[in-house]
């Protein structure tokens, strides 16, 4: 079996993206194929195309950008589609996980990457939606060890070519949706949060743009 694992984030290769992949193939047999391309650069997202297309099965992991993905994953499947036919009917599994804890605010991405696989024929289309990734970059690894191991198992059941069940799809601590009252807590310590992601704005030069509507 071969396998192709596409890191569509724009952080590339020191992305939460790259970290998951690398759990999910961590059990892998050592002999198993994989090729692992990033779709970083928009430029070079055909030749990754070409270097994948002979798969049997694809891993795509992306994170959830404003609610929605990065441009350059989108870029990445509007790219493929051109590639349509190395990709229909085969298996794919999309990972999509969020900064913000709860797998509802992914379910919208979800709709997108199950309609695009319909439209390239792969099947199945399976979905992880994992929440509360950010800190996984800086964490020692053992503070997400439960993680690594269950995507460890995933993987090994998704190359044997097996059904995945909703438990296997439910990393532990999956939370679909918190209650009310946690809500209201998030929205007292949101203050302290926003201090890293405005700090990210000022090194791109764009905290002054932050409430820009370009489309309104
Ligand atoms: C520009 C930007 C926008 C983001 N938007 C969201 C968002 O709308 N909801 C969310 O839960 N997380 C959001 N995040 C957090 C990322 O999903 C999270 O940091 C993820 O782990 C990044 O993965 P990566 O390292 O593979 O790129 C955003 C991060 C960035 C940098």
């Amino acid at each position: 079996m071969k396998l192709a694992l596409v890191n569509a984030s724009p952080r590339g290769k020191k992305s939460n993206s790259g970290l998951l992949l690398k759990w999910l193939v961590r059990d892998l047999p050592a002999d198993a194929e994989k090729t692992l391309v990033c779709a970083v650069k928009a430029e070079d997202q055909k030749a990754a195309i070409g270097q994948i297309a002979g798969c049997d099965a694809l891993v795509i992991a992306f994170p959830l950008y404003t609610d929605a993905m990065p441009g350059i994953t989108k870029k990445f499947f509007e790219n493929m589609m051109e590639s349509k036919k190395s990709f229909s009917g085969k298996p794919v599994l999309f990972i999509i996980h969020s900064g913000f804890p709860e797998a509802v605010q992914s379910r919208m991405a979800e709709r997108y990457v199950r309609y695009f696989a319909g439209l390239m024929d792969m099947h199945p289309a399976e979905c992880l939606i994992i929440g509360g990734t950010e800190a996984m970059r800086f964490a020692p690894e053992e503070a997400f060890g439960k993680r690594a191991n269950a995507l460890a198992a995933l993987g090994k059941k998704f190359v044997a070519g097996q059904v995945l069940t909703e438990s296997d799809l439910h990393m532990p601590g999956h939370r679909e949706k918190f209650p009310r009252a946690v809500m209201g807590l998030f929205n007292v310590i949101a203050p302290l949060t926003d201090v890293f992601w405005n700090q990210l704005l000022k090194k791109n030069g764009a905290f002054k743009k932050r409430f820009d509507r370009p489309y309104q």
